[in-house]
C-alpha cells in the first residue's frame, strides 16, 4: 500500500494506475477509522481496481467552537486498517498542502446545504464540498464512496458532482451500526459510558419512526413528534432536530408519500451525533 502526503505525487500514482487500465475508487475520510469506513473501502474494492483512501481532518468544515483541534487523530492505526482492508493508496496531506494562505475559492451547494446540518453548522458544507472537489481533482476517481450515515452530505456531493460535471459516480453505502444500533462514528469515542448508553435512544427513535410509518396511519409530523418524545423522555439528550423529510429535497414532509427519510441530530453531553433511517409508508 502506498502512502502519499503530496497531491502531485498522489495524482502521479493514480494516473500510472489508470494508464495500466485500472479503474479508480476514492474513499474520502477524516480518519479515526472504524468499521463504517472499512465498509466503504470494501465496496470500492469490489467495484474498482485501484482504491484510494484519503485521510484528512479538514479544518474548513469545522465551525469556531467545534472539535477540529480535538478531533481524534489515529494515523498509525488508520493506515493499518486501510492496509488490511486492501486500499492501494492512502492520501494523507498536511493542511498546508491542501490550503494555501492565498486560497480564495470555495465550492458551495445552495439550497440543500442550508437546511438541517447546514442550519446548525453554518459553513460546514462549504468546507465539505470544497475539500471533496479538491480530493476528486487529485485522485480523479471513476467512483467515490460515501456513507448514508451522513445522509445530507451524500445528497450534497451528488448535487455538486452533477452541477459541476465532475466525471465521477457517487456511490452511497449502508450505515454500519454497533450491536445496540448506535451508528458507528469517530465521535462515539468521546462518549462517557453513561452517555454511550443514552446514545442508543437515537436508533430506537428511528426504529419507532420506521414502525409507525409502516404500521400506523400517522402523518409524518406526528411521527416526528413521536421520535422527539422518545429522545426527550430521558435526561441528557438535547435534540437539535428530529424530522421526517423528502429523501431527495430534504424538505419537511407534510403528508404520507412513497418514501421519506427520518433524520436526527442530538447532543449528548458535549458530543453531537447524527443518524437517519429511510421510511416506507404502508
Ligand atoms: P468522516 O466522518 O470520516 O466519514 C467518512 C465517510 O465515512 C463518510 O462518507 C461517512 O458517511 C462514512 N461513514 C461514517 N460513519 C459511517 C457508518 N457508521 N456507516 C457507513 N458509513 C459511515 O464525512 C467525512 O468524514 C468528511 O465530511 C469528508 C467527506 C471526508 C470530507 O472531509
Amino acid at each position: 500500500m502506498l502512502v502519499e502526503t503530496s497531491p502531485s505525487a498522489t495524482r502521479r500514482e493514480v494516473r500510472t494506475a489508470r494508464q495500466q487500465g485500472l479503474s479508480i475508487g476514492c474513499v474520502p475520510t477524516m480518519g479515526a477509522l472504524h468499521a463504517g469506513h472499512v465498509s466503504l473501502i470494501d465496496a470500492a474494492r469490489q467495484q474498482c481496481d485501484f482504491v484510494v483512501a484519503t485521510i484528512f481532518v479538514n479544518p474548513t468544515q469545522f465551525g469556531p467552537g467545534e472539535d477540529f483541534l480535538k478531533y481524534p487523530r489515529t494515523l498509525d492505526a488508520d493506515l493499518e486498517m486501510c492496509r488490511v482492508a486492501g486500499a492501494n493508496l492512502v492520501f494523507t496531506p498536511p493542511v498546508t498542502a491542501m490550503y494555501a494562505d492565498s486560497a480564495q475559492t470555495i465550492v458551495r451547494v445552495t439550497k440543500l446545504a442550508q437546511v438541517l446540518e447546514g442550519a446548525h453548522r453554518p459553513g460546514h458544507f462549504d468546507g465539505v464540498s470544497t475539500v471533496v472537489t479538491k480530493l476528486f481533482n487529485t485522485t480523479e476517481p471513476d467512483r467515490a464512496y460515501f456513507g448514508q450515515k451522513d445522509y445530507q452530505q451524500q445528497l450534497i456531493i451528488r448535487q455538486m458532482a452533477a452541477d459541476l460535471d465532475q466525471p465521477v459516480e457517487i456511490v452511497t453505502c449502508p450505515i454500519i451500526r454497533e450491536p445496540d444500533g448506535l451508528a458507528m462514528s469517530s465521535r462515539n469515542r468521546y462518549l462517557s459510558p453513561h452517555d454511550r448508553q443514552l446514545a442508543s435512544r437515537i436508533f430506537q427513535a428511528l426504529k419507532l419512526a420506521e414502525q409507525l410509518a409502516a404500521e400506523s396511519p400517522l402523518p409524518p409530523t406526528e411521527i416526528a413528534w413521536a421520535m422527539t418524545n422518545h429522545l426527550n423522555s430521558v435526561d441528557g439528550i438535547a435534540v437539535q432536530y428530529a424530522v421526517i423529510a423528502d429523501p431527495v429535497t430534504l424538505e419537511p414532509l407534510a403528508d404520507r408519500s412513497d418514501s421519506a427519510v427520518a433524520l436526527i441530530a442530538a447532543k449528548i453531553g458535549a458530543t453531537r451525533l447524527i443518524d437517519n433511517q429511510i421510511l416506507r409508508f404502508r
